[in-house]
């Protein structure tokens, strides 16, 4: 699943470092999680990783050479910057750092860098004697006093030998550290560190301690609407009953089985902004479930006797205390839509209902046709996929809270 770093386009200059393999791990991840990496390869970081290597992880051109004509009739150098959200120095050498402070623009990669109009990180590692060096350290003043913004070496085994500070920081590290970045980017946006719940998935209501009743949702659509919020800098924490799928990058995800214990962890995250109802709650439970296996009976059958499971929604909806700012519903039906969702609406006492069909496939498929039901009127938003609607419907919050 992408997120916050999904579409970010990132500028990799890879220094002549030991660590320069970690870069290959970097670019992977960041690959995955949606980014789409360019990279220079300095002469230096080019007598340890290929950029064959580079390229087939990056799926990408790797740049090298500052007089090559190809990518120089195309000015390269500049091209290269503003195509891009951030340059990511990493590993980021004594000699790139100080060339950097100086404004030296000798090779592709320290042009590009002073040619720049987008923010620049710095992942420095080396000796920690090359380190602790005064010019070093004059540098990195240097460097930071003019915003360019730094991700510390670790302390720890160098690969010199030595012992100290320069190892390049992790992986993870670097990771959340271009998080970060972008999140501190949505500095407008009114959905940045707003509070919001979602609850997805089923949820399960035990006849005995191996069986259960349930239904089909497949969680898919609430885990994209987590997604597509903390994408947009939301705090997201995600009540999930039980799903096979990844819990979305940077969401706190709450695992829960009965619309009882539902209910529990959703009211826990109260007070929120936001609560998006989303989950598929079994509408009843088997009032008393037995503690042992029911055993099967030559001539006679089980009698499961259902009550009522509590309603969320409602629950939420008219919370005395805790009432969240934004609540929304969603009416999975498979007749009479728009009528059943207004109703609900109405009854539930939340702000909007999401309606949709299911009379398809889709409870486990990838996409989905839902319609927008507030007081207002009734929005019909087109057949597309289950991250579409969620980016679309976080779109519609960003406006709610505007
Ligand atoms: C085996 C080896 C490892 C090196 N590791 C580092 C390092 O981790 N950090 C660093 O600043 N320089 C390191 N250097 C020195 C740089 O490769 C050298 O300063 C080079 O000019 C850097 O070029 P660049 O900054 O253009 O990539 C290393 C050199 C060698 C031979």
């Amino acid at each position: 699943m992408a997120d916050l770093l999904n579409h970010k386009k990132i500028l990799i200059i890879i220094g002549g470092g030991i660590a320069a393999y970690k870069c290959l791990d970097l670019i992977r991840r960041l690959k995955e999680r949606g980014a789409n990496v360019q990279a220079i390869l300095t002469k230096g970081g080019a007598e340890f990783i290929t950029p064959l290597s580079i390229s087939s992880l990056s799926e990408n051109k790797v740049y090298q050479d500052l007089f090559s004509l190809t990518d120089e009739a195309e000015m390269g150098h500049i091209r290269l910057s503003r195509e891009n959200d951030l340059i990511l120095v990493a590993p980021a050498t004594a000699d790139l750092m100080a060339k950097m402070a100086m404004g030296i623009a000798d090779n592709l990669a320290t042009t590009t860098l002073l040619a720049a109009n987008k923010p620049v990180m710095i992942a420095p590692t080396m000796n920690s004697q090359m380190w602790a060096n005064p010019a070093t350290q004059q540098n990195l003043k240097t460097l930071q006093q003019r915003n360019i913004l730094v991700i510390p070496p670790a302390d720890g085994d160098l690969a010199c030998g030595e012992v100290g500070t320069g190892r390049l920081a992790d992986v993870d590290d670097i990771i959340s550290n271009l998080e970060d970045f972008f999140l501190s980017q949505l500095q407008n946006n009114p959905l940045k560190n707003k509070k919001i719940t979602v609850t997805a998935g089923p949820t399960l209501e035990a006849i005995d301690p191996v069986r259960y009743i349930a239904n089909h949702s497949s969680g898919k659509q609430g885990y994209a609407i987590a997604q597509a919020l903390r994408e947009r800098g939301a705090i997201v924490t995600l009540i999930s009953g039980p799903t096979h799928l990844p819990t979305p990058h940077g969401v706190m995800r709450i695992t829960v089985k009965s619309a009882q214990e539902m209910l529990k962890a959703t009211e826990k995250t109260l007070p929120a902004d936001g609560v998006i109802c989303v989950a598929a709650v079994t509408d009843w439970k088997i009032e008393n479930p037995s503690t042992q296996k029911i055993k099967k009976q030559k001539g006679s059958l089980p009698q499961l006797k259902l009550s009522e499971n509590p309603d969320i929604l409602k629950t939420i909806s008219t919370h005395k205390k805790y009432r969240p700012a934004l609540v929304v519903g969603f009416a999975a039906e498979t007749d009479h839509l728009i009528e059943y969702a207004q109703n609900k609406l109405t009854k539930k006492g939340c702000d909007w209902i999401i309606a949709n069909d299911i009379s398809g496939d889709i409870m486990g498929g990838d996409e989905n046709q839902v319609h927008l039901v507030t007081k207002e009127g009734v929005e019909h938003w087109p057949l597309q996929s289950k991250l579409d609607v969620a980016r679309q419907l976080t779109k519609q919050i960003e406006e709610y809270f505007k």
